[in-house]
This record gives C-alpha cells, structure tokens and sequence, in this order.
C-alpha cells in the first residue's frame, strides 16, 4: 500500500487483448480510442474540460442551460430520455433544469432517464446526479450503446416517447462507417416521430484546434501518455513512459484532430499479455485517437443518411458547438 492507494494490477479485459493484437501491429500501429478510458484517464478527461483551451463542454453546457425548454419541446416533449455515455449525469441535469423552468405543453414531462455506459462507476455517478431530481426515475444499462438501446427499446411501452442524446462531441471519436453504423443502430432502436439530441464540435481556425489537443499545462499529453500506463498495468508491457511523446495533428482532408503517441528513439517494447515484441523506430508513432469537427450542413446529412430528419439546432455565439434536434422518420 501507498499512501492508502494499493498498487493496481488490473486484469485486461479480452477485448483490450484482441485490439493490441490487431491494431499496434498496424502499419500505422495504432488503438482504437476506446482503450485510452480507464478511471485515471476519465478522471484527467473531466480535468480537461475545466481548461481553458478546451472549449467542448462549456459551450455545450450553456447550450442546455440556455435552450432546454426549447430542445424538449423540438424533440417532441419526451416522457423518456436515453444518454449513451452518460459521464457524470450532469448534462442530462442541466436539459431537465432548464427544461423544467420553461412552460411547455401539459403531461410532457420527461419520467424516466435511461442511462447507457460500459463503465458501472459512470452510471453510478449519473445516477446519483440525476435521481436528486424530482419525480424520475432512473435506470442504468451497463452495456456497450447497441445492446444498452436493445435493452431500452424491449422494455419501452407504446405511449412512450423516446428521446435518445448523445452528447460532448463523443460521435467524432469514430469513424466515418463507424459513425454510420452507430447512427443506423440508434434508429433501429426508437420509433419514427422519437427524437434524437447530438451535440458535436464545429470546425474552428487550427490555433484554437491544437490548443484543445495540445493545451499548456499538457493534461492531455498524460491523458494520452496514461495510455502506456495501462498497457504496462493491465497487459505486463514494458513501455518506458518517458520515451514517447504526445502528439496532436490536424488533418485537414480528413477534417478531424490525430492524437499520436511517438517514439523518441529506437526501442524494444515486451507485451506480455499480448504475446507481442514490437521494436518501435525513432519517429514511428501509435495512432490513439481521432476528433473529427464538422460542419452544420455535413452533420445534417448524415442524419437524414441514417432517417433522421433534423428539425432544430443551436450554435453557440462563438461558433465552436452545435446541439441539433433530428427526428426518427
Ligand atoms: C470524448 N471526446 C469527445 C473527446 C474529444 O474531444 O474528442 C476526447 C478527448 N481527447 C483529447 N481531449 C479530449
């Protein structure tokens, strides 16, 4: 034991396995940004949205605070409203507030909150947050988004309405088929006239860009770096921390933000747990995450690409941060 914090020797989950395998023997090596989370990394992610230079979720924030009522009421006055990665819960509680304190139609209350994460310790947090709200009912699904939005959808009843919200830009961590799909699999999972809440982040100059990826104090350098602490905790790896530095590229054809991790020399790295031995050149990189930023017209169509047809959206005075409203048809 260490000042009360016992060393961490956490066992990977399977899937974590499978993907060092396949994808840090990619050429780019590379992981998929679902292995960056675990509770340091999330815990230095809600550090990064307190910074200055990180303007996604203040923007956001301010948006529900600000147009609740009017993001209920766009959405079809939900009586049930679904978050996937539902964080803290405090977003969700900042829509109810405000919705709340804006008149609407008689019995368009939302009831019930259902709660979609993979992590119990998000739930949790979610709905500690949300059940100090009067009058809702709140259910977790610790389950990846498509089973959590099966699981939803068997237990709806036929006068429910359903609003799903997926929130803080986290739509621009996949792909563009991955994106796709996700998309696809939200409207398999609700009824036409449901609504659907998605908050992404906007282009903006590139200097306000690398500052959000790249910021001073460099929480996200260990939010990324945490990353090889992980490897090393939860597969035996060898990684010597120090050795790689973060990295934050824009891709401009791509529009979206690369988060790379790079080899300051030559180096052998073991993995254990992975039954890999990767000998990294000096330069050479692991590719762990993409941002993709949009714009308006591009978000629009891949809802409608998915049947979903947008109906409202509101932009922040700054221009960094879009929350739209679309409808299942
Ligand atoms: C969670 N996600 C939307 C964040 C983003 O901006 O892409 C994750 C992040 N990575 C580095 N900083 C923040």
């Amino acid at each position: 034991m260490i000042g009360g914090l016992q060393a961490c020797t956490t066992v990977a989950p399977s899937w974590l396995v499978e993907d060092v395998r396949h994808y840090l023997t990619q050429t780019p090596r590379q992981l998929p940004a679902r292995a960056l989370y675990d509770d340091l990394s999330s815990a230095l992610f809600d550090a990064i949205c307190w910074l200055p230079w990180y303007p996604v979720t203040r923007a956001e924030c301010r948006l529900l605070d600000t147009h609740g009522g009017a993001i209920l009421d766009a959405a079809g006055g939900p009586n049930r409203l679904v978050e996937l990665g539902c964080g803290n819960g405090d977003k969700l509680r900042r829509l109810l507030n405000a919705g709340r304190a804006t008149p609407c139609a008689p019995g368009r209350w939302v009831a019930q909150i259902d709660l979609i994460d993979v992590s119990a310790s998000a739930l949790a947090a979610g709905q500690a947050t949300l059940t100090t709200l009067s009058g809702l009912r709140v259910d977790t699904h610790r389950h990846p988004y498509e089973e959590g939005l099966l699981e939803v959808s068997e237990a709806r009843s036929d006068v429910d309405r359903l609003c799903v919200a997926f929130l803080g830009s986290s739509i621009g961590n996949f792909d563009p088929p991955g994106m796709r799909a996700l998309l696809d699999t939200i409207r398999r999972a609700v009824r036409p006239l449901d609504g659907l809440l998605l908050g992404v982040d906007l282009v903006k100059p590139l200097p306000e860009l690398m500052a959000a990826y790249d910021d001073p104090p460099g929480l996200t350098a260990a939010f990324n770096k945490n990353l090889l602490v992980r490897l090393n905790r939860e597969l035996g790896a060898t990684f010597d921390i120090g050795g790689f530095a973060h990295r934050a590229v824009w891709n401009v054809v791509e529009s979206r933000m690369e988060i790379h991790l790079v080899s300051f020399r030559r180096q052998r790295v073991e993995v254990p747990g992975a039954d890999l031995s990767i000998e990294f050149r000096a330069g050479e990189y692991i590719w762990t995450e993409s941002s993709y930023k949009f714009r308006v017209d591009d978000v629009e169509r891949r809802l409608q690409e998915s049947g979903f047809e947008p109906v409202r959206r509101w932009i922040n005075d700054e221009g960094q941060f879009l929350l739209v409203v679309a409808l299942a048809q």
